[in-house]
């Protein structure tokens, strides 16, 4: 690291996801390969929290709503929105995951900027794998706009690692190091989210864990 960006930037010349979207290719290759890693968790994620609760969820970095049509398909009351860049909802429909009609009447999809906006008005904001690709100004930019879309009593929820306490091996260790190459980002503990909550107006409310790596973190309004 040279303290002017990644390693990443360093090498392209740019940030690793203004690269891809100047790659198609490699932007498809990518969210394929977030939905196949995600074929092993999203399950495990839709059952250990209690969706059903919401009547409405957004899913902000959805990709092409892997996440979204395992939990859809779990509550079935359930509505949601699939929110990511413009080029990647575009593509969405390739992917079949919210094509059953069953699925399409309780969707909806939505292209945007999560750095300038979310969709307005749902009960619950749903992000996975989205808060360990920023540093914390970044982080705090995306919860702020989730707060100030959500309705009054709003949750936003966080799937990623929470990393443990102590030197123990931990896969999210690795990506830890992943992230600070690519991305800038980083991986969090507990203690990490509930700072970037409160600088968003949030306040940490649990950790669920999950049966797979993963946990889901609550928040609500401060
Ligand atoms: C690591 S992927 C996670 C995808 C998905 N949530 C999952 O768990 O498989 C990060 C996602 O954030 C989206 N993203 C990046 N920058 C964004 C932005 N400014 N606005 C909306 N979405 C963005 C990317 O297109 C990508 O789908």
């Amino acid at each position: 690291m040279t303290g002017t960006g990644t390693p990443f930037e360093s090498h392209f010349g740019m940030p690793i996801f203004t690269w891809r979207h100047q790659h198609p290719e490699q932007e498809r290759t990518f969210v394929a390969s977030m939905a196949s890693i995600s074929g092993t968790e999203n399950a495990a994620v839709a059952k250990a929290y209690p969706f059903g609760e919401l009547a409405r969820l957004v899913d902000v970095g959805g990709a092409h709503g892997h996440l979204l049509a395992t939990i859809l398909t779990r509550h079935r009351r359930l509505h949601g929105v699939l929110y990511d860049q413009p080029q990647v909802v575009a593509s969405a429909a390739s992917s079949g995951f919210l094509a059953r009609p069953e699925l399409r009447k309780r969707s909806a999809v939505e292209g945007g900027d999560f750095f300038a906006s979310v969709p307005a008005g749902a009960d619950g904001y749903v992000m996975k794998y989205i808060l360990y690709d920023w540093d914390d100004d970044e982080c705090t930019n995306i919860l702020t706009h989730c707060r100030e879309a959500m309705a009054p009593r709003g949750r936003v929820l966080v799937v990623e690692h929470v990393i443990p306490p102590g030197n123990a091996a931990n896969w999210g260790k690795l990506l830890d190091i992943n992230m600070l190459t690519l991305t800038g980002g980083r991986e969090r503990t507990k203690e990490q989210f509930a700072a970037l909550f409160a600088r968003a107006g949030l306040r940490l409310k649990r950790v669920v864990p999950t049966a797979c790596p993963l946990s889901v973190v609550e928040a609500v309004r401060r």
